[in-house]
C-alpha cells in the first residue's frame, strides 16, 4: 500500500513535470513570436525597400494626388529616390528595425502641400494595392497602416474634399 502510493504520487509527478515543461515550452514559444519585431516579419530591409519603392512610383504619376497643384509641384521638384530613402529608413526604424531616420518631421515636411482627406484615403489606397501585391499578410498590413495612420495629424491640413 504504501509503496504503491508512492508510485502513484511518482507518477503524478513526472506527470506534472510533463506537463510544466511543455507549458514552458509553449510559453517560450509564444514569447519568441511576440519578441519578432514587424521589421522581421516583414523579411528585414530588402523587401521593405522593394515595397516602399514600389509604393513611391504608385504615388507620384497619380492623377488624383497630382489634381492638388501643390503635391504636382513638389513631386517635379523632389526626386522620387529621396523620398524612398527617406521613407524606407522611417519605415525601418518604425517597425523596428535597425534604421535611422534623419529626414524633417511629417509637418514640417508636408505642410505646404495642402493635403486633403480625399487625397490621404487616395494614399491609402495605393499603400494597400502594393502590400497586396507583395503579399504583406493581413496582420502586417494592419500593423503598416496604423504607422501610416499615426502621421495623418500631421499631413493632412485641410478637412474638406
Ligand atoms: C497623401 C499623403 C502624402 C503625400 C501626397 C505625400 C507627398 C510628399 C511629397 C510631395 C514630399 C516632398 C515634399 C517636399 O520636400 O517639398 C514628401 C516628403 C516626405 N514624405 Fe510624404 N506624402 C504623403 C504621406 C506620407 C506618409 C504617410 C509618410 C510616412 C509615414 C510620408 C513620408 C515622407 C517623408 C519621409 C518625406 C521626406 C521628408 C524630408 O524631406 O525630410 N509621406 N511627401
Amino acid at each position: 500500500m504504501y509503496t504503491h502510493n508512492l508510485n502513484r504520487s511518482a507518477a503524478l509527478g513526472f506527470v506534472a513535470i510533463l506537463l510544466a515543461g511543455s507549458q514552458a515550452a509553449l510559453a517560450q514559444n509564444g514569447a519568441e513570436q511576440q519578441q519578432q519585431s514587424l521589421y522581421d516579419r516583414l523579411g528585414g530591409l530588402a523587401p521593405i525597400s522593394v515595397v516602399v519603392s514600389d509604393f513611391i512610383d504608385a504615388l507620384v504619376p497619380d492623377a488624383v494626388l497630382n489634381a492638388n497643384p501643390a503635391i504636382d509641384a513638389a513631386r517635379k521638384q523632389v526626386p522620387a529616390p529621396y523620398l524612398k530613402y527617406h521613407v524606407t529608413a522611417m519605415v525601418c526604424q518604425a517597425t523596428g528595425g535597425p534604421c535611422q531616420y534623419h529626414g524633417r518631421g511629417m509637418k514640417e515636411s508636408h505642410a505646404h502641400l495642402n493635403t486633403t482627406e480625399r487625397e490621404w484615403d487616395r494614399m491609402v489606397i495605393l499603400f494597400k494595392e502594393v502590400l497586396a501585391k507583395h503579399k504583406v499578410p493581413a496582420k502586417e498590413t494592419q500593423e503598416l497602416l496604423d504607422i501610416i495612420g499615426s502621421t495623418k495629424a500631421d499631413i493632412v491640413v485641410l478637412r474638406q474634399n
